[in-house]
């Protein structure tokens, strides 16, 4: 299906994703693997028209620092090193790393680069985006120095002979203005890519694919109205038509009017075979008393799978689990464990506990935008494809203690106002993620003349590019304020809205 490919080899960085997302923009395909998760010969079979090495944490000298074979450098396919990367091409080819605070650089900074293919068409003083104080010192035999800055003898590097290029800089983040030219000429100077991978393409070929490889069996999908599974199951359901069975757990924390929206389109519209569980009931039975947030998560986590499992069961003969495992997932669960903030849910988490023969995942090479991209061309409606993100458990974890259908509703009615008001204002495209919490606060108000004794809901609205740092939407007032008006005065039980100004980290997107 991809005729060209770039391999993102990754040292452990911060940017990997960000690489290969860059690369793909340029039409190139782009695969990220752990440093020690690829060999040399395999890279050889593969095939890849180039490698580019991330930059990581470490210092080449370290004791347990990622190294890798050093005859990769003699495999005849283009290399760029990227800070780490830079040092570690160095360091294998005998050159000599420093330390130097002195040379040490973090932030926007001015380089003056010569004239080679790497550079080509970019100004010979342009600004790149540093973050080390490891620097070359002595580049390797066979090697020039391509660039420098004031601080930095070494900021770029090369063999031309053995198309071998090392950068300490970034270019693959925004902050360094000719990054994306950089990064274009390694690929189409250097390598030779054509850029022909396309969207369009993907679709066609993973119908035509599918319709094939899943001839006459029988394949389930969780359907959850998200972005990703709900991309995967229209693709899948253009491949094999009523031989997908989508199974929709309506848990009944879901927001205001959002399982019928769901149910229409995937049913008239599409025609897909869905199966919708209506199980509210049983969630609140479950989370009846339950107030701590990962106890939370960790009954829905489970209820929804033992649902799931029940359902399959009594579908009989299927053996293919169908998911909306998309690049990022994929790639994330490749690493090590990192601090548990939440055990975050969602229907991508099933196959580890339940036997299926095979479990497909069409999307697994994806990028989310590359996801939406697909949606669009499948015609999914662009509520759908454009949704925001929202949490596996739902409502229950925007509801602060315990989950009742009472709350459930004031929380279901205030958010919809809040949602109805973030759009009608165009703000909508200007938050990444817009919601209401209802807190466990109770306070003091007066409506007409009397004493009221209610409620305290929280708006939350962020910016973010990765939902792993985020800052608070500046939104304003006016929003705001006819927000807090409609909601009191519609909404009883509410007697007082606020607004969450803080950012992630310290405070995390969702309350719970
Ligand atoms: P936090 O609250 O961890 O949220 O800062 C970051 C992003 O993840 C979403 N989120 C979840 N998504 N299952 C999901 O699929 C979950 O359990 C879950 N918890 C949080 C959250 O809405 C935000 O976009």
């Amino acid at each position: 299906m991809v005729n060209e490919k770039i391999l993102v080899l990754d040292f452990g960085g911060q940017y990997d994703l960000l690489i290969a997302r860059r690369i793909r923009e340029q039409h190139v395909y782009a695969e990220i693997k752990p440093y020690n998760q690829i060999t040399v010969a395999e890279i050889k079979e593969a095939g890849y028209k180039g490698i580019i090495f991330t930059g990581g944490p470490n210092s080449v000298y370290e004791e347990n620092s990622p190294y890798y074979d050093p005859a990769i450098l003699d495999a005849g396919i283009p290399v760029l090193g990227i800070c780490y990367g830079l040092q570690l091409i160095a360091y294998m080819a005998g050159g000599l790393i420093c330390n130097a605070e002195s040379c040490g650089e973090y932030g926007k900074t001015t380089i003056y680069v010569q004239d080679c293919l790497l550079f080509k068409d970019v100004p010979q003083e342009n600004i790149c985006w540093m973050s080390h104080t490891d620097y070359v010192d002595r580049v390797p035999a066979n090697f020039k120095v391509i660039a420098y800055s004031e601080n930095c003898p070494c900021v770029a590097m090369c063999d031309e002979a053995r198309k071998l290029y090392g950068v300490q800089f970034h270019p693959e983040v925004t902050h360094s203005v000719y990054g994306s030219k950089m990064l274009a000429n390694f690929l189409f100077e250097v390598c030779h890519c054509s850029g022909d991978w396309k969207m369009g393409d993907f679709v066609e070929t993973s119908i035509a694919h599918y319709r094939k490889y899943l001839a006459g069996k029988k394949v389930l999908l969780a359907l959850s109205g998200g972005v990703d599974s709900s991309v995967a199951a229209v693709l899948l359901h253009r491949a094999i038509g009523q031989n997908l069975t989508c199974v929709f757990v309506d848990h009944g924390l879901l927001r205001k009017g959002e399982g019928d929206y769901v149910e229409n389109v995937f049913r008239q519209q599409f025609g897909v075979n869905l199966i919708r569980v209506n199980v509210a009931g049983r969630f609140l039975n479950l989370l009846a008393g339950v107030t701590d947030p990962e106890q939370k998560r960790k009954v829905i986590g489970k209820s929804f799978i033992r649902v799931f499992e029940e359902v399959a069961k009594n579908l009989g003969e299927v053996n293919i689990l169908a998911q909306g495992t998309i690049y990022p997932d994929v790639v994330e669960s490749g690493k090590g464990e990192s601090a548990i903030i939440k055990s975050h849910h969602n229907v991508g988490g099933l196959p580890r506990v339940m036997r299926f023969e095979e479990v497909v995942e069409p999307l697994r090479n994806l990028f989310k935008d590359e996801v939406r991209e697909v949606g669009e061309q499948l015609g999914i409606p662009d509520e759908l494809v454009w949704r925001q993100p929202f949490p596996g458990p739902g409502l229950a974890v925007r509801v602060i203690g315990e989950v009742t259908e009472a709350k459930l509703a004031i929380l279901r009615e205030s958010d919809a106002i809040f949602r109805e008001e973030v759009i009608k204002s165009g703000y909508e495209f200007m938050t990444d993620q817009y919601f209401a919490v209802l807190t466990d606060l109770r306070s003091v108000g007066v409506k007409g003349d009397a004493r009221t004794y209610g409620y305290t809901v929280a708006l939350r609205a962020v910016n973010t590019d990765d939902f792993m740092t985020a800052e608070w939407t500046h939104l304003p007032y006016e929003l705001l304020e006819k927000v807090s008006n409609r909601i009191t005065n519609e909404v009883t039980s509410i007697t007082r809205v606020v607004y969450d100004i803080t950012s992630k980290p310290p405070a995390t997107v969702e309350w719970e």
